[in-house]
């Protein structure tokens, strides 16, 4: 990486000698510019970095070189310097943009540091965010996948070749990595994406209801199959079939779907006619399939029919250059939908976000992005709310209320495999919103449908939220 610029503008030799001397030792690259017109010069030659602009030039105001060098460099932020700072100036100088405000002074020095430092951080974040729009109004393949990161680009990047093909493509990746962002891309960007994308969950359903579900049952079929039901291959017709956790398929069916694929025709439950449609498979995997495999878990012969491309999904710890672009991203969408104006994170907190091991990877990130423009009061994210939602998330580690909801048949069984001795027992509150944040994610993020199928209040919920994040 090329070290960062700065660009210093002053007519005074001593102070550009000294500012020079202590950036130079800070590890900065230093340009100087005695004149507005000399750094006018610097900064249409295409020079990005921070900007030090004395206010009183001899050719011109600090002010009007400001307004210049944002027509051409709108990036750079620029840190006003003055002999004499007057509130007039300083307010001026923050209305029209300018990033930090310093006085000359004593300790001129130590306030130099911590603004420059600032700056850059800012920067980072908006270059970020302009290559982010650069790529998503350009050609990249998925859209609604953000990423900045150079190798999950270039993965996005070989799935465009399968876009129009029928070959089965396996999404493998840890949870929450987005790899229903991705099966439904593929299926966007494809030829079929006028047909309809259906998925299946193989974990959420129980075994029984597995079959009938992917294949759908025949009147009479079992008690309580009072008409005819089509499966979701048959809803699929013409469109892409999204087989989710399919490393939790049991192997009664794992046999059934590679007959199906071989071929390419099957038949209800308790049915005989033989239904062929035309569908496109995806899959996906938070399991190393190929490992299941080897232990017998899994069929070799139907792994080669869903994996004709396979794909990796990167965790979120692995591209943390996404950490500030996602959770910008989030912001925005999570501020606009509760009708507030957050604009940004504080880039302390940025580096706090970044500082997150997130096991949940990005649906991690959302969620706590989620909870902290609840809980947060201005137009940009302190570092104090960060550390309350932080807090609030962490806690809710407890048990794992996707187990809770999956295993088992009843609720008794349920609550005795997640919570199977007294050290399990968790503080009800967190088990609260823990429970409240499965709800928001299967009613899309919307408050008040969850809360209203959790049969509470709107309020009820933001007390439960503000409540854990109150320490
Ligand atoms: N790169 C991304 N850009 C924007 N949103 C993302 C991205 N990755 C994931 N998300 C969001 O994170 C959440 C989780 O993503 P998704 O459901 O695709 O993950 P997953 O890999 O299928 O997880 P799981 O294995 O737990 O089902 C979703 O709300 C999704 O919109
Ligand atoms: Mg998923």
């Amino acid at each position: 990486m090329t070290k960062r610029q700065i660009l210093v503008v002053d007519d005074y030799p001593n102070l550009i000698e000294m500012l020079t001397e202590q950036l130079v030792s800070d590890g900065y690259n230093v340009t100087t510019a005695m004149t507005g017109k000399e750094a006018l010069k610097t900064v249409e030659a295409g020079f990005l970095g921070v900007i030090l602009l004395d206010v009183q030039l001899p050719d011109a105001t600090g002010l009007e070189i400001f307004h210049q060098i944002r027509a051409s460099q709108p990036l750079a932020p620029v840190i006003f310097i003055t002999a004499n700072a007057t509130l007039n100036m300083a307010v001026e100088a923050t209305k029209v943009g300018a990033f930090d405000f310093i006085e000359k002074g004593p300790d001129l020095g130590s306030r130099l540091s911590v603004a420059v430092k600032n700056a850059f951080n800012k920067l980072a974040m908006e270059e970020e965010l302009l290559n982010l729009k650069s790529s998503r109004s350009g050609p990249n393949p998925f859209p609604e996948f953000i990423t900045v990161t150079p190798k999950m680009q270039q993965i996005l990047e070989t799935l465009r070749s399968v876009f129009n093909s029928l070959a089965s493509v396996l999404i493998e990746g840890e949870s929450g990595t987005g790899k229903e962002v991705v099966a439904r891309g593929i299926h966007a960007g494809g030829n079929r994406n006028l047909g309809p994308f259906v998925a299946v969950n193989c974990a959420g359903i129980p075994e029984a209801l597995l079959e009938s579900e992917m294949f759908g049952y025949e009147k009479g079929a079992f008690t309580g199959a009072v008409s005819r039901r089509a499966g979701k291959f048959e809803a699929a017709h013409k469109g892409t079939l999204f087989l989710d956790e399919v490393g939790e398929l049991p192997k009664t069916l794992q046999a059934k779907l590679l007959r199906v694929l071989q071929d390419h025709t099957f038949q209800r439950v308790g049915g005989t006619e033989s239904i062929s449609v035309d569908i496109r498979i995806i899959s996906a995997t938070n399991r190393d399939l190929w490992h299941e495999v080897q232990n017998g878990n899994f069929r070799e012969d139907l792994y080669y029919r869903l994996a004709v491309f396979p794909v990796k999904l990167m965790p979120l710890r692995e591209r943390p250059a996404d950490i500030p672009v996602l959770a910008q991203y989030f912001l925005h969408r999570y501020s606009e939908e509760e009708g507030k104006d957050i604009k940004r994170f504080d880039p302390v907190a940025v580096q706090l976000l970044k500082s997150q091991p997130f096991p949940g990877n990005v649906r991690e990130l959302e969620n706590l992005v989620r909870h902290v423009v609840i809980i947060a009061r201005g137009e940009e994210i302190s570092p104090a709310e960060l550390i309350g939602a932080l807090g609030a998330h962490r806690a809710q580690g407890i048990p794992s209320v996707e187990s809770l909801l999956m295993a088992g048949s009843s609720l008794q069984q349920r609550l005795a495999s997640a919570f199977p001795d007294k050290a399990s027992v968790a503080p009800i509150k967190a088990l609260q919103l823990a429970y409240f944040r499965r709800a928001l994610e299967l009613f899309d993020n919307n408050i008040s449908q969850a809360a209203s199928a959790l049969d509470v209040g709107r309020a009820t919920v933001y007390r439960w939220i503000s409540d854990e994040s109150g320490e």
